[in-house]
């Protein structure tokens, strides 16, 4: 049964009255006379009273205080980051009131939990998204120490849990950079910086952020990887840089013969060879814008592939009818050999074919005067088609294999100008490679020759 505390005030109250009553009765009774029995027996009387008063006053007292101090222990820990559970505390309690400052309670802390949830969910979040960054996220509190670091901070700059300061992270970063400066940013500005961490171009940007009342809190880091960007941008200057230089140098040559015949005083003998020269150039243009259209196309993805079936082992066969002419001009023995006649192959075979002319020219080109060139035509298991051209040539050094496949890649660019080549000639095989399913191989010894393997799915 619950009782209000009014209604134990009351009680004391009456007691206390009662008391004052009984003793002013005795008093007044003259019962305070020893020798009176009556006297003494109503002096008992009075000191039950007394003593039931202190007793009732003793428990009124802790019936308030004791669940008083069970709420101010759970507050302390719902201070103390804990969810307490107040159920247990209604049983301490016999009051109406303290009932209702528990319902409060009760009210405060479903609330509290429901925050505490829709704050740890998405603490959560943010944790995951943070983690499963791909760029690299540090935190750091004003007193310059590490809050938050993800793991691709510590994969981008190559540090551990060890570097738990600004300055530590900064030293190994070997740059120059004071935090205070980027703490106290006029206008919040951020701090921008580019490193390399071994092979990986870093661009690192510091941010000072700020508590609700604009008081500074600490720096965020971001570490982005533009490695790739830097890469296709130095790719795109190198590729300008090249094309300008390609076209520029057959242009020097057309512009340098063609204003020596208008200059007059030339044989007839002399005219012609200049205007072979001047004609020679201008195919190399040509080509070379030709090439350049189609490397566009496949980066544009236009080019709509012709495909149908048709046999390797003929066309392989057919090529090397072709280049007969030129391999004989270099005295090559260029063989076509079917080690076993494969399915046909479903591609485009235009494509296919310009792929072989221009393997089985660059082993031509690429092989000094007498030298045996073979292409074999096989199958493995059916499963496939493969074409081998092999030559007994200059070879390729084994460091430049792995970027042979680049637009105006050239081992040796003098030689390789000289010889009519424009570089790109094996980025245009491996396009058109890719876009038909088939894989490609280089294998090479310098001085010894090289062997270009191309295969096709069958099936
Ligand atoms: N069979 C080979 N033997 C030796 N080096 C080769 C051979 N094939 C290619 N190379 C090297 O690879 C480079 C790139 O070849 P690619 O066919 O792309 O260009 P290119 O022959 O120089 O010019 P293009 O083919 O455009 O006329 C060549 O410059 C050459 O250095
Ligand atoms: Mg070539």
């Amino acid at each position: 049964m619950k009782i209000s505390i009014k209604t134990c005030m009351i009680l004391g109250f009456v007691s206390i009255v009662v008391i004052v009553f009984i003793t002013t009765l005795l008093l007044s009774s003259q019962v305070l006379d020893t020798k009176n029995l009556f006297a003494i027996s109503n002096l008992l009387v009075l000191l039950i009273f007394i003593v039931f008063s202190l007793i009732l006053s003793l428990i009124i007292t802790r019936l308030i205080t004791f669940p008083l101090k069970k709420i101010d222990k759970s507050m302390k820990n719902v201070a103390n980051g804990k969810i307490v559970d107040t159920k247990h505390l209604r049983n301490f309690t016999k009051f109406s009131e303290l009932e209702e400052t528990i319902d409060s309670y009760d009210l405060m802390m479903e609330m509290i939990k429901k925050n505490n949830f829709d704050l740890n969910s998405q603490q959560s979040k943010t944790e995951i998204i943070l983690e499963h960054m791909a760029d690299g996220v540090i935190a750091f509190s004003i007193t310059k120490q590490v809050v938050h670091m993800n793991k691709s901070a510590q994969r981008l700059l190559q540090i551990d849990n060890a570097y738990d300061t600004f300055d530590k992270i900064i030293k190994k970063l070997n740059c120059d950079l004071d935090f205070d400066k980027i703490m106290y940013l006029p206008n919040y500005k951020s701090v921008e910086i580019k490193i390399a961490v071994d092979e990986n171009a870093l661009n690192i940007i510091f941010i000072p952020f700020f508590s609700n009342r604009l008081s500074p809190m600490g720096v965020i880091m971001i570490v982005r990887n533009i490695t790739e960007t830097v890469k296709l941008d130095d790719m795109r200057k190198e590729f300008v840089a090249n094309v300008s230089h390609e076209l520029k140098t057959p242009l020097t040559s057309i512009k340098g013969y063609s204003e020596t015949i208008m200059n007059g005083d030339l044989t007839y003998q002399e005219i012609v060879r200049f205007s072979k020269v001047i004609n020679q150039e201008a195919n190399r243009m040509g080509r070379l814008v030709a090439d350049l259209l189609q490397l566009s196309r496949f980066d544009y993805k236009k080019v709509s592939w012709k495909k149908m079936m048709f046999s390797l082992d003929e066309m392989a066969q057919n090529v090397c009818e072709k280049m007969q002419f030129s391999a004989r001009e270099k005295n090559h023995k260029l063989e076509c050999i079917i080690n076993v006649k494969p399915p046909n192959i479903y591609a485009d075979r235009d494509s296919i074919e310009q792929v072989l002319v221009n393997i089985v020219s660059n082993s031509i080109k690429y092989t000094p005067e007498g030298g045996a060139i073979k292409v074999y035509v096989g199958s493995i298991n059916n499963d496939n088609a493969y074409v081998k051209i092999i030559d007994n040539g200059i070879g390729i050094p084994q460091k430049d294999l792995n970027r042979i496949f680049e637009r105006f890649y050239r081992v040796d660019k003098a030689r390789s100008r000289k010889m009519g080549g424009t570089g790109l000639g094996l980025s245009i095989v491996k396009e058109i490679i890719d876009g038909n399913n088939g894989t490609i191989n280089i294998k090479s010894e310098i001085n010894q020759g090289t062997e270009v393997s191309i295969t096709f799915p069958t099936k």
